[in-house]
């Protein structure tokens, strides 16, 4: 039993036996609002509500009213976001990584930071094997490497730069193509729809405050 209002201890990533954990997919879980508040805390005048997880997808009844993933997907192309390569190494000790939007902030105490990965991702079974990953915030004009890293080729990292960390801990460091970087091991992950998201402590990191970030908005990349 989870401690009350606590998440439930993360699952292992469902990376389809190809990890080293022998971790098996997990049945999804879906999250029911508790209506007479068994499951709340008054806190400042506000209910904070404990997450409470059922096993039967007939207990999350939203009656249909789900927003069109076309119009969703709309909707969300318009939140201005930085552009992030997401780096880990593989079980071959090779680099492994993909261009993800979702990433931001969690917590200053302690620093936690999240980011949020297809299932179908290649570089998961990555991030679990180095029980971490590094967030490589791109600076302005790094297009082609974000594309390059939003394919699924498999030597997406032929020709790129990257450094191995002095800890050895997190994922490669892209020091040639990042304003700024964050280390991340591996905190805490939660199964979310199709993807998982990541929580990281964040353990080390570096900017160039010379250096630009990039920003993605309505599908395009912008120069701040
Ligand atoms: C601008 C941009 C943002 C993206 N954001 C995400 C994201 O937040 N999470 C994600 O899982 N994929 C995201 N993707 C898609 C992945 O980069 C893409 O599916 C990639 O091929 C996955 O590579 P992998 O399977 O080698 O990990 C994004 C792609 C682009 C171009």
């Amino acid at each position: 039993m989870a401690p009350a209002g606590h998440l439930l201890p993360a699952p292992l990533l469902d990376v389809r036996g190809l990890g080293e954990s022998g971790a098996k997919p997990v049945p999804s879980r879906r999250r029911k609002e508790v209506k007479r508040r068994p499951h709340a805390d008054k806190f400042d005048g506000f209910w904070i509500y404990k997450q409470v997880f059922v096993n039967s997808l007939a207990a999350y009844d939203l009656g249909g009213r789900l927003i069109d993933p076309q119009l969703y997907l709309d909707v969300m192309a318009n939140f201005p976001s930085g552009v992030v390569v997401v780096t880990a190494y593989g079980p071959d000790g090779l680099p492994r990584g993909l261009t993800v939007s979702a990433f931001c902030a969690v917590s200053l105490d302690p620093p936690l930071a999240l980011a949020c990965i297809a299932k179908n991702s290649n570089t998961l079974p990555a991030v679990q094997h180095t029980n971490g990953f590094t967030a490589n915030i791109l600076a302005t004009g790094r297009e082609q490497l974000a594309r390059r890293m939003a394919t699924k080729l498999s030597d997406k990292f032929d020709g790129i730069a990257w450094a191995r960390t002095k800890s050895g801990l997190g994922g490669p460091v892209m020091e040639e193509d990042a304003a700024a970087y964050a280390v991340c091991t591996l905190q805490q992950t939660i199964e979310a729809g199709d993807h998982w998201i990541l929580i990281g402590d964040v353990i080390d990191g570096g900017h160039l405050p010379g250096v630009t970030p990039m920003v993605y908005s309505r599908r395009e990349y912008r120069p701040l």
